[in-house]
């Protein structure tokens, strides 16, 4: 049931994300890469909220005035998906985003604030959509944008969107997490790279591709996610970006040396990086230590745990 209530407003909490693990397996017949992946929530996160409006528009505003605001934006992409697909052309909302996940970083901060988008417009507007049908929407406008909507700790195979979730986190882990604010890194780039360097030894069969599936749905350190067999963490992506971004070099040593770290690696196609840690007192302590450090690199820092659920409807 659709609702009438104008200026009736609701908030979403939108976390960005870290990858645990990136492999790429191949190429499929769509042109994107098929992908092995252990996709992980942080709290790190972005709020919306959303406003309804008589006018039939959609507009959104931000914080960061270094941000797109216009059609080419998830959160509006999925606002105009979400009215196409109710019978409801009228409505109208004013989103306004608070950013705080740093902008091509590899977070997926663009797609978990989509993934909200989905969740809050659903709510404010009352189309009682089912969360399948949120997650078909999901897969329509972005690979990860499913995994926002869904969050904790999943299993990614596909392109990205197909989800098996595991098991709950018996850890309260934390990363500590670096981006240099000046660097960006384009995602179709990394991807077009991985493929002029390794697309050679990409595996071309679907039998291959479901091995590789199994090994990681294997993987001991998964079940579940604990410090005393803490991810190895691999990303594919990391060996063809870090020779070519200076930052991401820089930022892996620096996360190396941090005292307590269990392992470093860079986020989704970077050019963020992070060092996971075994709660956030630890990964706290680690980053004071060296804060001055990371500072004089030009790289921003935080440190956050990881979360065990995606974008949330705040009452
Ligand atoms: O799906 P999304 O819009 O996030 O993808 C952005 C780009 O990243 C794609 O256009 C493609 O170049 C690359 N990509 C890929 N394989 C994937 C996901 C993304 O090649 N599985």
């Amino acid at each position: 049931m659709r609702s009438d209530a104008l200026g009736h407003s609701v908030s979403v909490t939108a976390p960005a994300k870290i990858n645990l693990h990136l492999e790429v397996l191949g190429l499929r017949p769509d042109g994107f890469h098929e992908l092995a992946m252990v996709m992980q929530s942080i709290e790190l996160a972005d709020q919306l909220q959303f406003t309804s409006t008589a006018d039939g528009t959609i507009s959104l505003g931000c914080d960061d005035s270094s941000l797109s605001t216009a059609g080419d934006n998830l959160i509006v992409r999925a606002a105009q998906l979400l009215r196409d697909r109710s019978a409801f052309p009228e409505l109208g909302v004013a989103i306004d985003l608070q950013k705080r996940i740093p902008i091509g970083a590899g977070l997926a901060g663009g797609s978990s604030d989509g993934a909200a988008t989905l969740v809050g417009l659903n709510a404010l507007w009352g189309l009682d959509f089912s969360q399948h049908q949120l997650e078909d929407f999901a897969a329509e406008l972005g690979s990860d944008m499913p995994f926002c909507l869904a969050g904790g700790s999943q299993l990614c195979f596909g392109r990205g969107e197909r989800l098996e979730p595991l098991p709950a986190l018996k850890a309260p882990m934390a990363v500590v997490l670096v981006k240099d604010p000046s660097v960006s890194v384009s995602t179709p780039w990394a991807y077009g790279l991985c493929r002029e360097l390794s697309g050679s030894r990409y595996l071309q069969q679907e039998c291959d591709f479901e091995q590789r599936r199994q090994a990681l749905r294997d993987a001991s350190w998964l079940k579940p996610l604990r410090v005393d067999d803490p991810p190895p963490l691999r990303n594919d992506l990391q060996e063809v970006v870090a020779p070519e971004v200076a930052a991401v070099q820089v930022s892996l040593k620096l996360l190396s040396d941090l005292p307590g770290s269990l392992a470093v690696a860079m986020s989704g196609s970077g050019p963020s990086c992070f060092a996971l840690f075994a709660d956030f007192d630890s990964a706290q302590t680690a980053l004071a230590s060296q804060r001055q450090l990371f500072t004089e690199a030009g790289l921003t820092s935080w440190c956050t745990a990881l979360r065990a659920e995606g974008v949330k409807l705040e009452q």
